[in-house]
């Protein structure tokens, strides 16, 4: 692939109208959701809930492309048409995470550090050979009394724009995906010094490795309050300290911008991504589209129970989230669209 091919890979993943469905959870993070829900954990029933995701009639409406995990992009629906392929057919571009998870950093209490660079370059051109046209890496980093530190920060935005320039060479576009979690008391303003700081570290590691900007997309977290802060705030005013927050940290040669829910329901990351299409529709240099795992799947999965009977149902409401995340992005959502 061309550096413009690469160029125009980025942009048809956040398409005017579309985003990102994430279905790359990790077997350990895949089990336990299903064993939330009373699911039998086998590979079995993740590759049927898979299947489900991907056969979805009309998700390439609103899914510009989905995120897989290494056991899924081996997989291949009940009439044996590997996931790919089918993937592929329904318009929508096959991707893959590649990191190999955040492990408990060293010295740094508290912290972790996303693994997986070694041997990275191959697993990379193996994944491209699969079909694979964009790659995922997540770091984490937490907010609570005296961290995230430096090092933490520091570390692990290396770490990403190392990814970043490894994909690039091997013509995967990557998602660089630095994830300020939202666990804790801390307030919104917190989170957007913390976001600021972390945003202007990974640009500086992106720049210093060489990766090209116009070649990438970001997955960053939404400026919200911790989960247990006393103080929750309304939809706009966190649209308006996101979109500031980027607005300071983010070149505009970034193509686009894709969020994490991180935990937030699905109404709630369409209702935040809506307000800030809304507010900043003339005042941003990239897209802001969505790249939601639970935000999207959560009530399929919820209907799906494990039982093929329940497929249709779990489709449509699949099939729901990611057509209110379409008019998210266009500042076309209301909450009329979740009475239909
Ligand atoms: P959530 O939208 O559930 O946060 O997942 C997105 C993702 O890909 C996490 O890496």
């Amino acid at each position: 692939m061309s550096a413009q091919e690469l160029i125009s890979t980025t942009k048809a993943m956040v398409a005017e109208g579309k985003g990102l469905l994430a279905m790359d959870e990790s077997t350990p993070t895949c089990n336990k959701r299903f064993e939330k829900m009373g699911i039998t954990q086998t590979e079995e029933t993740r590759r049927s809930y898979r299947e489900l995701i991907v056969t979805t009639p009309g998700l390439g409406e609103f899914i510009s492309g989905v995120i897989l995990y290494d056991e899924t992009i081996r997989q291949s629906s009940t009439d044996g048409t590997p996931f790919v392929k089918v993937i592929t057919g329904a318009g929508i571009i096959p991707g893959i995470k590649v990191d190999t998870s955040a492990k408990d950093m060293a010295g740094h209490p508290g912290e972790r550090i996303t693994e997986g660079l070694d041997g990275l370059g191959a697993r990379l051109a193996e994944y491209s050979q699969m079909g694979a046209r964009f790659a995922k890496w997540r770091a984490v980093i937490a907010i609570a009394d005296g961290i995230p530190s430096r090092g933490c920060i520091e570390a692990n935005a290396h770490s990403l724009a190392r990814y970043a320039a490894l994909c690039q060479e091997a013509s995967l576009v990557p998602i660089v995906e630095p994830e300020v979690l939202m666990d804790g008391e801390h307030s919104l303003e917190r989170c957007f010094e913390v976001t600021a700081e972390v945003l202007r570290t990974v640009f500086s590691q992106l720049c210093t490795q060489r990766v090209a900007l116009e070649g990438m997309i970001l997955k960053p977290n939404m400026v919200l309050p911790g989960l247990t802060c006393p103080k929750q705030e309304t939809v706009d005013k966190v649209a308006d300290a996101t979109v500031r927050c980027l607005l300071r940290a983010v070149p505009a040669a970034v193509p686009g911008i894709a969020f994490l829910s991180g935990g937030q329901s699905g109404e709630l990351a369409s209702a935040r991504l809506n307000a800030m299409n809304v507010r900043f529709k003339s005042q941003r240099p990239w897209a802001l589209a969505f790249s939601f795992a639970r935000a999207i799947q959560q009530p399929a999965l919820e209907i799906w129970q494990g039982d093929e009977a329940n497929v249709p149902a779990a489709q449509q409401a699949l099939y729901h989230r990611a057509r209110c995340n379409r008019a998210a992005r266009r500042g076309e959502y209301n909450a009329a669209m979740e009475r239909i």
